[in-house]
């Protein structure tokens, strides 16, 4: 049926009406866009007094003032345009400095572009290249961004398990064995969400040198790079490897400096990705928000202890919320390395959504069903320590009476 039909009477007409308001008029690859579970707890916690949330994906920690003072300087300054869609060049110089130094890598302005978060960084990297007959590896569970984004552009997305028994750590060896003729991309996340999993050098090195020789990218979502608990250096895909050709590297300010809200990231890639994801990036979001920038230069060019305070603090949550997983009846946790996020199992046949539900209603608990981040995970929960130790202990001392009388 067209949209130019001829009617032939009363009857006729009704039914087009009927077909145009009922049939969806959304392009069908929003179709690949999840309704997500968290939605229906959060809205039903909304409605609830005294609920302790363990589900949010942002820090909780205060921006340093000096970053909230360069973004209110900007505003002041009249800084309210648009800067050069690349970034603002004096973000571009700092990342550059920055990234140069701690990977002793040498880099130019023009293997990076600011985006609006890693968020756009992803968007960006994934649908420029996602397309039927490509297919994309994706570890299992992993944030609720990157799976949607392909499908949504005809890709196929290979998912790569995980096991809480090893830490939800990944097996390059998993990886590698996955890579097929229509394997396009091995998409990475470390320290991940929802797991808290830091993959160590090694799983670094020997995907990216793999992913290389075979001409396979690999896009590396590093946005909680500075939360890493046990390690001393963070292993970047931009420490491994000989050039940047196969290797784009997103990140942003959102989580290391506490700075969600204002939106801006960045993607590291060679000098040829970086020029054709520019004009894409042009015609997307155009720039990230000015002010922003501004305040960005100043986060990485100051004084950079209120990231050890942060880690510290995110550190002391780690251990104690590890202790209460451990003391939970029917929870298996283990020591997540980085990241705010804890990700325990249930007894295998319990349906993690279900119960986060019930968490919610009778304890006034909100944690993130594990459903959220895959497909094999439903007998999971996503439990954040973006929140204070009193909360953590608080929430806690519902919950493990509340498992206690559960029935598996
Ligand atoms: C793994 C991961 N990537 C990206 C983002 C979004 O980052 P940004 O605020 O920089 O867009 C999040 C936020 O929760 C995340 O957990």
């Amino acid at each position: 049926m067209g949209t130019g039909e001829n009617v032939t009477g009363p009857g006729e007409a009704k039914r087009l009406f009927k077909y145009r308001k009922t049939k969806a008029r959304w392009h069908p690859s929003m179709q690949a866009i999840p309704v997500p579970g968290i939605r229906r707890m959060v809205n039903m916690a909304a409605e609830m007094e005294n609920v302790i949330h363990l589900s949010i994906g942002q820090p909780d920690l205060p921006t340093p003032k000096h970053i909230i003072d360069a973004n209110i300087d900007a505003l002041q300054a009249g800084q309210t345009g648009y800067t050069m869609d690349a970034g603002l060049p004096e973000l571009l110089v700092a990342l550059r400095d920055y990234y140069s130094k701690r990977y002793e890598r040498d880099l130019t302005t023009d293997n990076i572009l600011v985006t609006s978060g890693a968020t756009e960084a992803m968007y960006l990297a994934l649908s420029a290249t996602a397309a039927p007959g490509r297919q994309f590896l994706v570890v299992d569970p992993s944030f609720l961004l990157y799976a949607p984004l392909i499908r949504m552009n005809g890709g196929e997305v290979k998912y790569i398990p995980t096991r809480r028994e090893n830490g939800h750590q990944l097996d390059p060896d998993d990886v590698i064995k996955a890579i097929g003729l229509r394997t396009f991309a091995v998409v990475l996340n470390s320290p991940n969400n929802p797991t808290g999993a830091v993959y160590p050098q090694q799983t670094i090195e020997r995907i990216v040198e793999e992913c290389a020789y075979r001409g396979i990218q690999v896009y590396s979502d590093e946005v909680y790079d500075h939360m890493v608990f046990d390690e001393e250096k963070y292993p970047s895909v931009l420490n491994c490897g000989v050039d940047l050709d196969h290797v784009m590297c997103a990140s942003s300010f959102s989580k290391t400096y506490s700075m969600a809200g204002l939106r801006v990231g960045w993607v590291i890639s060679s000098q040829g990705a970086i020029k054709k994801l520019r004009r894409y990036h042009m015609f997307t979001t155009s720039v990230a928000n000015t002010p922003s920038q501004y305040a960005g230069v100043a986060a990485l060019t100051g004084d950079q202890s209120c990231i050890t305070d942060m880690v510290n603090i995110y550190r002391e949550r780690r251990d104690l919320i590890v202790d209460l997983v451990e003391q939970t009846p029917y929870m298996e946790g283990y020591k997540p390395g980085g990241g705010f996020y804890i990700f325990p199992d249930l007894p295998q046949h319990v349906d993690g959504s279900d119960l986060a539900l019930r968490m919610l209603k009778e304890t006034g608990v909100c944690v993130v069903p594990g459903d959220a981040f895959g497909e094999s995970c439903t007998n999971a929960l996503r439990f954040s320590f973006s929140a204070s130790c009193e909360q953590i202990q608080a929430a806690f001392d519902r919950i493990i009476p509340w498992m206690h009388k559960q029935k598996f």
